[in-house]
């Protein structure tokens, strides 16, 4: 019997920051240790995404084998046999399954994309490829058939786009792609009823983001302890002065202890039991500043011990297995719309 496919990527445009690593490395590792067993697990760079905003294209090869490392570094693990791991620019198929479905996309429903219009504001111009990417990561998703499609939060739209454009496509050509589960669906799959998402320090109702130009609201696994404790003891607050969670009210607090629970395995009521009430922001601060610096010092030191080598050599593995795999969905989806016969 064929498993059930769960498939996630993050991006290599940038440095990875505390909030990817909470929000998307600790629950994949998690996920490869429950579910390994049961599922197929797919694990990709969407290299191709990762230019879709400008980055130092210089670096972006090494960012990529570093993303890598660093899931390696949590504990995920690399030879596990249900485990694929490879990058989207290295299977054609993503591509070439991406130009099909741009053309029954709809520029009404991409424009409404809360990612695209936000990086719109922003800048003064953007490119097309930001535009059309949620069918690329459409393309990424369907091309293995994956149900389970563990997020972030701010990635939600982007799956009902995937879910639309699949039943789109089956009701137009007869069952094609495996429809991905609902949204809340996954959330319960991947433990992840509430969407983790780690926000700014400096503005904390913005996502931690590793492509906006924030560097006080931003700890990168890069930083070293004292430049990440810095960075907490000066993230803004409220004027409430009494410590609860509640990301409504006291969205700058609530970050704070929800980055405390995920670092040191406790539930957001394991960690209230002790703050609930209390008055000082300087004292939970120093000690959220103790526990993001223990985990950066252990991390760094795992990291130095797993070798870009170990990472392209499982690479060109699992991409030599995947690019026969795929050709064959690519084949079903070029014969329902009359490219081969
Ligand atoms: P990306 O690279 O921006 O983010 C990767 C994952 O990290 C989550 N995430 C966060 N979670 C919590 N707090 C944060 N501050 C935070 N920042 C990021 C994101 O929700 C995401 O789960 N389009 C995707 C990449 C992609 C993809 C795919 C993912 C392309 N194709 C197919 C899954 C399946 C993206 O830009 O994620």
């Amino acid at each position: 019997m064929t498993k059930e496919v769960i498939l996630t990527g993050i991006r290599s445009n940038a440095e990875l920051t505390l909030g990817n690593y909470l929000g998307a490395v600790l629950p994949m590792v998690q996920l490869q240790k429950e579910k390994h067993e049961s599922y197929d697990l797919h694990f990709f760079i969407p290299d191709l995404h990762s230019f879709t905003t400008p980055v130092d294209h210089s670096t972006l090869y090494k960012q990529t084998i570093d993303h890598l490392r660093t899931f390696a570094a949590a504990g995920f693990d690399l030879n596990n046999k249900s485990t694929k791991i490879y990058r989207q620019s290295f299977i054609p198929a993503h591509s070439e399954l991406f130009t099909i479905l741009n053309n029954f996309a709809y520029m009404g429903e991409l424009s409404r994309m809360t990612q695209f219009k936000d990086k719109n504001e922003q800048a003064d111009t953007v490119s097309s490829g930001l535009f059309t990417y949620p069918v690329l990561m459409a393309a990424d998703i369907l091309l293995y058939g994956a149900s389970w499609v563990p997020l972030g939060d701010d990635q939600k739209q982007h799956l009902e786009l995937t879910r639309d454009l699949a039943l789109r496509f089956n009701n137009k050509f007869g069952e094609t792609f495996v429809v991905p589960h609902e949204w809340n669906k996954q959330l319960e799959f991947s433990h992840r009823d509430n969407g983790v998402r780690i926000r700014s320090l400096s503005n904390p109702t913005k996502k931690m983001s590793k492509s906006v130009d924030d560097p006080r609201g931003t700890i990168l696994l890069s930083d070293t302890p004292e430049e990440a404790t810095k960075k907490i003891m000066s993230a803004t607050t409220d004027d409430l002065s009494e410590i609860d969670f509640d990301f409504e009210k006291r969205p700058g607090i609530s970050n704070l202890l929800q980055i405390h629970s995920l670092l040191t395995n406790q539930t957001i009521d394991q960690v209230l039991e002790l703050w609930r009430s209390k008055t000082s922001y300087g004292d939970l601060k120093t000690v959220v500043s103790k526990s993001v610096s223990d985990f950066l010092g252990t991390y760094h030191e795992k990291l130095a011990q797993i070798s870009p080598e170990i990472v392209e050599t499982k690479l060109a593995e699992d991409e030599a297995i995947l690019n026969e795999r795929t050709a064959s969905l690519l084949f079903q989806a070029q014969k329902s719309v009359g490219l081969r016969k």
